[in-house]
């Protein structure tokens, strides 16, 4: 129960912080994403610029409702007192997930890194969004623990930026890579880990026995 309390205190700080300095990030400080963009070279296609930072606001946006939304749900208080909020909250999280899928859609064909980093975004596109309904699909059937299983699962994903940014840092700044590299390794070392992640979460904090717990 602790352990619970305490991985959800520091969840919930890193999200939070997260939140805050993605929307500062490219909402004020680099409306234009300027920093991100210099490092796209030899890109095989024309990028549409007032296109792709539209649609780049729009997947931030609901980027961020998906992390505040999750994170919500996982909070136990909440869940106990009210069911329905859980649930709205829950359509909410879903559509955010389609949504940041459906505009990273749309700028993976230009993502830094090339033709491999690409990939590595569209194998996101289909990973991310059969997990999160999975999920649902699990709730609907009653499955409470296989469902919070699941959401675990996809809710790792939203940390996809933000891991991508770490370990292209520590490719690039650390180990001197160019950023381009770093970036490719960044996407898929990121797959990996939010694969794995979630998997020591639900062994380390988990529940083996299936309840059912009534609708209030
Ligand atoms: C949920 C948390 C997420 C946040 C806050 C977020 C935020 C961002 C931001 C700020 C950018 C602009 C470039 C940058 O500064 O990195 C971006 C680019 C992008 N994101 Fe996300 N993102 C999230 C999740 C995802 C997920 C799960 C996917 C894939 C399913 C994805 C796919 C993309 C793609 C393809 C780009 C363009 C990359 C490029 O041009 O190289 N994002 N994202």
């Amino acid at each position: 129960m602790k352990k619970g309390k305490t991985l959800y205190g520091l969840l919930a700080c890193v999200t939070i912080l997260f939140i805050l300095s993605a929307l500062v990030d490219n909402y004020i400080i680099d409306p234009g994403a300027e920093g991100f963009l210099s490092e796209k070279t030899g890109l095989k296609r024309e990028l549409n610029l007032p296109v792709w930072l539209n649609v780049m606001y729009v997947h931030v946006a609901f980027a961020c409702i998906a992390m505040a939304s999750g994170l919500l749900n996982f909070y136990n208080r909440i869940f106990e007192k009210s069911r329905k909020f859980h649930r709205i909250n829950g359509y909410v999280y879903l559509v955010s997930v389609l949504l940041v899928v459906l505009t990273s859609g749309y700028m993976a064909p230009y993502a830094t890194g090339g033709e491999i980093s690409s990939m590595g975004f569209n194998a996101l596109n289909i990973i991310w969004p059969v997990i999160t309904i999975v999920a649902f699909v699990q709730i609907k059937k009653k499955r409470i623990i296989r469902h919070r299983n699941w959401m675990i699962r996809s809710y790792a994903f939203c940390f996809t930026n933000m891991l991508i940014h770490l370990i292209t840092s520590l490719f690039h700044q650390g180990f001197g890579l160019v950023y381009a590299t770093s970036y490719t390794i960044g996407v898929y070392g990121s797959i990996v880990l939010l694969l794995v992640i979630p998997e020591v979460i639900i062994r380390t904090t988990g529940q083996s026995r299936e309840v059912v717990v009534p609708h209030k």
